[in-house]
Formats: structure tokens, sequence, C-alpha cells
């Protein structure tokens, strides 16, 4: 397969011309320099060059520190740096376009160039990268028949002219017109979606007909490259590790060209209720030093994480809502310091840089500032905020009722009596039942059934169900990730009829209408409290939300994200460019009810603090026990000892809700199991949905020594994995993990993917259940 080399031709004076030069404004430049994707390199003036990239998001860093974190980048030791563009922060409702503040990305990139850095675009239009719904707009979801990431012209439609508006307003930045935008990718690891690729060619000619005549490329895992790939477009490859190997497998599909790794991962992300990632420095070091001795480029994704303001976090799959945090244990740290990793990368990095080149000095960092702790004095309690209401006879999802973001609150009667109980169909993502303003329970979306039991009522009462909607799923098929109360919401078994609905977006329109006063609300109400704390000098500084419950704040304005006492946070990042010497105003909604509503400012962040004790659904684990005895395997055998994807057809295809995998032992002969990813096949052989799967049971997961949850093993990631435990203990074989798919589902197969890289757990021999009986309460 020959690939098609684009020649672009320029004039280079001297080998420092090398590093972009500040483009002098948007106007259409003449070209100084050219790049392009030659037989064996990349080609910079015609000269071979080696990409050394990191991953920055400008909408993750505040605009008034994108300086300092490119200087970071560049001190490190890199020429380049990957941006992604988020859709819906760039067009919030459809044929509006905001350029301005967090999304002006144009003053990203020449920003960069100044300071001596190539960019890699990343524009999407759907991205992933932990951002809600992938940075996919949520408007699309209004239309109930929207298939995203497909075809379909209402997607390609909206599509098309959002990469026209991309074109016209980053076009003029590519280094055909003198600016600092080598490569642009054609949307994001598609082959971990589809299979299509007449909808990777429409994107592509999208990307195209926007005016972007830079080289284009697409980027997937190793092992799905092939789904949906365009042979005439230029492959890169994603990993974490074992970059001989995945090299390989692109080599195999593209025996020619440079070889390309565009997110190479230094650490991870966190999601709430799971401990904090590190990455393996030692491993990604060496994996580093790998790919520059092999006149290899890449792209350390996250090369600096920085922070997920507003309610910009996304969700892994099927349900991990990610923290507002986004370190990523990244080599820049979330606040734009310099870290272990960071000295070790610039020292090796500078073993390879080109003749004459320099690194510069390391940048200063921004100063800190602490502050004493303070009491929020005012608070305006939510029920008594709220806006007109709507009237609908049956509960719909919030995108019905054209809101995007902020909680939705659903309010109706029902008439005294006994316990009874209340079921939606589904609750995304938690609601916070009330009856008559008392909390009385929460429909937790990290359960299976979306159910709670009502006490008894000595009269009618008023039943509020609060959602929160965390963000929506930013990965795989479930990321059409409609927020809200799903109907039908039974009462008793009935279908309860006749609902108000609130919209409480928690935008600033909504904020600034907030009636505070001093006042003592309700323990457990959901309340809005303010207050103001006060500094000698700006300077950044770490919120200490201990005595916080769930919900989000702001800071002069600035939504700083989500909290959650669960953890692994514990602090949020207040960049002190949006702080001022003297008085600052806090705002804080916690829809749990805080213990003594104080706040004080750290110096250091807290990002590794779990609290499951505080969690208001004490068990993530439903209390049942295993019921396999009287059942059948469905599928017996021996897993290949390699890391590759594994396919297992059933000889007879079986039904039923939950399915079970049996680890009998190790290939390694040591006690532990570990599954990196498990996907489930239809009677026609398709994949099937992870939307509403749970874990019904697993007889061990590691929690201390690294984020062995079971949940990692249906998450979609293959980074990421379900081990059992072996810090503090190590249960023997055989191991457990039982899915619980929401509904039974006739499964004729599955495919299994090994823990990737080294480490214990690939699992030799195993037996498969599947039925709606394999656990009992
Ligand atoms: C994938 C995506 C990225 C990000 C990483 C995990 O590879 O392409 O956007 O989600 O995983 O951080």
């Amino acid at each position: 397969m020959k690939l098609k080399h684009v020649k672009w031709v320029a004039v280079l004076a001297g080998v420092m011309a090398c590093l972009p030069v500040a483009a002098a404004g948007p106007a259409m430049e003449k070209a100084r320099h050219t790049f392009a994707i030659g037989t064996n390199d990349f080609l910079l003036d015609g000269r071979k060059f080696q990409i050394r990239c990191g991953e920055i998001h400008a909408s993750r860093v505040p605009a008034e520190y994108w300086r300092q974190r490119l200087q970071m980048a560049r001190a490190m030791g890199l020429n380049t740096v990957c941006a992604y563009l988020f859709w819906n922060q760039i067009e919030p409702r459809p044929g509006e376009f905001n350029w301005s503040g967090q999304a002006d990305v144009a003053e990203f990139c020449r920003l960069a160039q100044a300071e001596g850095l190539w960019v890699i675009l990343r524009p999407g239009p759907y991205a992933c990268a932990e951002w809600e719904m992938g940075g996919t707009p949520w408007w699309l979801l209004k239309n109930d028949d929207i298939q995203l990431r497909t075809r379909d012209p209402h997607y390609l439609n909206a599509v098309k002219s959002y990469l026209q508006e991309v074109g016209r307003v980053l076009g003029p930045l590519q280094i055909t017109h003198g600016g600092p935008i080598v490569m642009v990718q054609v949307e994001n690891e598609y082959g971990f979606f589809g299979q299509d690729p007449g909808y990777m060619s429409e994107v592509r000619d999208a990307v195209l007909a926007a005016g972007f005549d830079v080289p284009l490329f697409e980027c997937n895992p190793p092992d799905l490259m092939k789904n949906g790939m365009l042979t005439n477009l230029f492959q890169a490859v994603n990993f974490g590790g074992d970059p001989e190997n995945n090299f390989k497998k692109l080599r195999a599909l593209q025996p020619q060209g440079p070889l390309l790794c565009s997110e190479f991962y230094p650490g991870w992300f966190d999601t709430w209720g799971v401990k904090h990632h590190y990455g393996n420095t030692e491993k990604y070091l060496a994996d580093l030093e790998y790919m520059l001795s092999h006149d290899a480029s890449f792209s350390i994704y996250m090369a600096h994480g920085g922070t997920t303001f507003g309610l910009w976090s996304g969700c892994d799959r099927p349900f991990k809502p990610d923290t507002s945090s986004y370190d990523y244990d990244a080599p820049i740290s979330e606040a734009g310091w310099t870290t272990p990793k960071f000295f070790q990368t610039r020292a090796l990095l500078a073993k390879y840089l080109l003749p004459g080149e320099k690194l510069p000095g390391v940048p200063a960092t921004n100063p800190v500032v602490a502050f004493a702790p303070v009491t929020l004095q005012e608070s305006a309690p939510l029920f008594d905020n709220l806006p007109a209401a709507l009237q609908d006879g049956t509960p719909r999802n919030m995108e019905a009722y054209d809101q995007g973001y902020g909680c939705i609150l659903y309010r109706t009667r029902i008439p005294a009596g006994a316990a009874t109980m209340l079921e939606a169909a589904a609750i995304h993502d938690f609601g916070f039942v009330f009856l008559d303003g008392r909390r009385v329970g929460v429909l937790d979306r990290r359960n299976a059934s979306a159910a709670i039991l009502l006490p008894e009522r000595g009269a009618e009462a008023r039943l509020d169900v609060l959602v929160e909607p965390m963000g929506r799923v930013n990965f795989g098929p479930e990321m059409a990730d409609r927020k809200g109360l799903i109907a039908p919401v039974k009462f008793g078994g009935e279908t309860l009829k006749g609902w108000e609905i609130f919209n409480l977006p928690l935008d600033d329109q909504m904020l600034a209408g907030l009636k505070f006063a001093a006042i003592k609300p309700d323990a457990n109400a959901p309340v809005f409290w303010r207050g103001t704390f006060t500094l000698a000098r700006a300077g950044d500084t770490f919120l200490d939300l201990h005595n916080w419950g769930k919900g989000d704040l702001w800071v002069n304005g600035h939504c700083l994200g989500r909290y959650w006492n669960i953890g692994p946070t514990q602090t949020a990042y207040a960049p002190g460019c949006w702080l001022r010497a003297g008085e600052n105003e806090i705002v804080i909604l916690d829809l749990l009810g805080s213990e003594g509503h104080s706040i004080a400012g750290l110096e250091k962040p807290v990002l590794d603090e779990l609290h499951p004790e505080k969690d208001f659904t004490k068990s993530r684990r439903p209390l049942v026990k295993l019921n396999l005895d009287s059942t059948t395997p469905v599928c017996t055998g021996s897993f290949a000892p390699d890391v590759d994807t594994q396919e297992i057809k059933f000889t007879t295809p079986a039904a039923g809700k939950f399915f079970c995998l049996e680890s009998l032992n190790a290939q390694d002969g040591k006690p532990y199991a570990a599954v990196a990813e498990l996907d489930l096949l239809d009677a026609n052989g398709k994949t099937i949905s992870h939307n509403g799967w749970t874990i019904a049971y697993v007889d061990s997961e590691e929690h201390v020594g690294e984020d062995g949850s079971a949940e990692n093993a249906i998450d979609g990631q293959t980074a990421s994995f379900w081990h059992t435990e072996w810090k503090n203990a190590s249960p023997v074989h055989p191991h457990f993990l039982i899915l619980n798919l929401g509904q039974p589902q006739t499964i004729s197969g599955f495919r299994y993917v090994p823990r990737q890289g080294e480490g214990g757990g690939h699992i030799k021999d195993y037996r498969i259940f599947v039925g709606d009986n394999l656990v009992q309460p």
C-alpha cells in the first residue's frame, strides 16, 4: 500500500529557523516554512524532523496562564504542542460560535508560535478527552433519532458547518499561511466506535473543505486501526507502552512514512470514588527513550492536564464520572509546576535535540497563596430559588426541555399511605429524592436499578426528584447520554402523571438571580452558600473542600468545577489570575448538606484521598452471593498467553441478564486475575452497548496499590484494567467477575482484552456462565 505523499516546498535559512516564528496576525500570511510527511520522516523545510510533542488543552488552562504553560512545555524539550478543540464549547448553541476566553484557540496557537512551538490541531468533531460528551454538543440529542459519529445527515451537516467555522478561524494559522499548525487530525480513535470508512472520508473531506491544507491524519489504539481506516490518510497510533510492538502493528498497516505515537500516556485520568492514578515513570521514560532513539515521533498525553473547569468534565463508560482535576500525573502539574517527571523528561529530551538546538530555561511558576478557614455566612436554599415551572404529563430528559447542563428538578404530588416503591426507568445520574422538602433517599446510576422505598406518609405529599447529571459519557456508543429522570416513573407500580419541571442550568444568569440571606437552612437540603475570603495578594490556591458534600463551586464568578467528598480529589484549583488582592467571593452549591460550611485555601492540592464511608450509596456493590452451582458453563477454554484481543464464539448463543467470567488460574501461575476489557457479542456477532451495565459481583478488586476496579473491565479503555487484590491480600483463583447487563441479552460470544503491557493477572483457563440467576441476594 503506497502512501500518497504531500510535498510542500519553501525557503529556509539556518537550523534555528526550524522553530516557528511569530506570525504577524491572522491575515493569510505567506508560508515561510513547509511541513510534509516524507517516506521515512516528517520533513520540516525539507529536513528530517522528529516531532517531540505534548498535549495541552487551552480550555483546561486559564487563558492568562497559556504562555507560562507553553514555556514549560518548551523548556521540557518539546517542539510541538497538540490541542483538541471541544465542539460543544465552541458552538454552545446551533450556529452560535464562541471563540472567546478559554475557547480562543487562535490566540493559544499564536502564543505557541511565539514560544517556539509548532501545533498539531485535533478539531474533532469528536475528541473524547474526558470532556463532556467527548466534545460533542448536547443539543444534537434533542433529536431523539440522531446517530452520532455516523453518516446520519443530521449529524454530518452539523459537523460540516462546525468544521467550516473552524477552518475560517484557524485555517490562517496553518504553516502554509505562516502559522504554527503543521498537522490536523480527522475525528479521534474512530476505531473504538465504528467501522465505516465512508464516515471517516466524509469527515476528512469536511476538514479539507474547511480550508485545511496541511497533512491530515487519524489516530487509533493499536488493535483497532483497521476499523474505518482510510488507506490514503496518514495513520498514527495511541499507546501507553510497548512502543516496539505497537509500532510493528502500525507498520503492518502502513509500511511507509514516519512513526507517530499520537497519544503516549505518562499517567491517567481520575474518576470519582476511585484511587488517584499515578503513571509508572520508569516505564514511561524507557518507552520515551525507545521512541527517541528509533526516530519515532510522539505526543505525550497529557504533557500538562490542567483542570476541567465549569461543568465540562466528562464520564467514562459505562458510568464513571471524571473528576474536575485533570492533573493526569502529567510532567507539568495541574497548577503548572515542575515535577520530578518534568525534569526527567527534560533531561531525556535534551539528549535528542537537533544540532544547535538548545532548551530554554525553566520559566517561573505562578505565586501560590493560602488563607485560613472562613465560614460562608449566607445561604440560598435551592427550593426557595426555583424558576417558573414547566408542566409535563410525563417527565422527559433534560435536553427535551432545551437544557444542556446544570441540574433539573422534577416535582409531583403523591397520596398519603404506606411505604411505597418509587422506580424510574433510569436515572441520569443522581436523583436526590425529597418528600415535602425532606431528603428520603438517592436514586443512583451506579446501581443497577433506579428505585427507592418512599416512607409512609400521613398525608398527601410533595415529591421532588432533584437530578444532578455528571458529565455526559465521553466514550463509546453510550455517549448519546441523555440526562434527567428517565420515564416511566412508577409509584407502587403505577405510572406517575402530572409533573412540574424546573430548569436549573447553574449558569451566570441563574447565579445572579439567587436570593442569599444570613439564614441557617435545613441541614440536608440542597443549598447555595456564599461568602468571601480576603487575600493580601493574588496567587494560585487550592480550595479545601473536606467539609463539603457534593456539588459545584464558583470563585469571583468563575465556575471551578465539581466536587464530591468521596474523593480522590479533595481540593479545587483556584488560579490566581481569577483572584485578587482584597475580597474574593465564593459560592458553593452543596446538594448533600455541608459539615460547618467553612473553607480554606491550601498551598498544595489534595488529589489522592478517598472517603468511601462518606458515599451516600454505602456499597457500590450489591450485597449478593454467587449462585453458580446449578448453572452449566456455556463455554470453557484457555486464553492465549499474549496481550492481543481474543474473540471467543460460543457453540450455541446463550441468553441471560448476567454474564460471568470465572478465571481458574493464570498464565504465570500466580493467584491474580486481571481484565483490560470485555465486550459481549449479540446473536449477530455485533458488539453489545455497555449502556446500563453494572458490576453484579466481583470476588476481589485492588483499590490500595492501584485502581483495579471491576468497572475498568467494561469502560472501553484498554489502558485501565480490573485486577484482583495484591497489595494487602492475595486471594487465590477461582476469581469471578459478573456483569449485570441491565436486561436479558442473547450472547453468542465475547471479546477479551488481556491486561496490556507488563504486569500479572493474565488469565489462562476460564469458564463462562450466562443466565438470569447467577447471583442471589
Ligand atoms: C483516548 C482518547 C483521549 C483520552 C485518552 C484517555 O486515547 O483519544 O482523548 O480520552 O484516551 O485519557
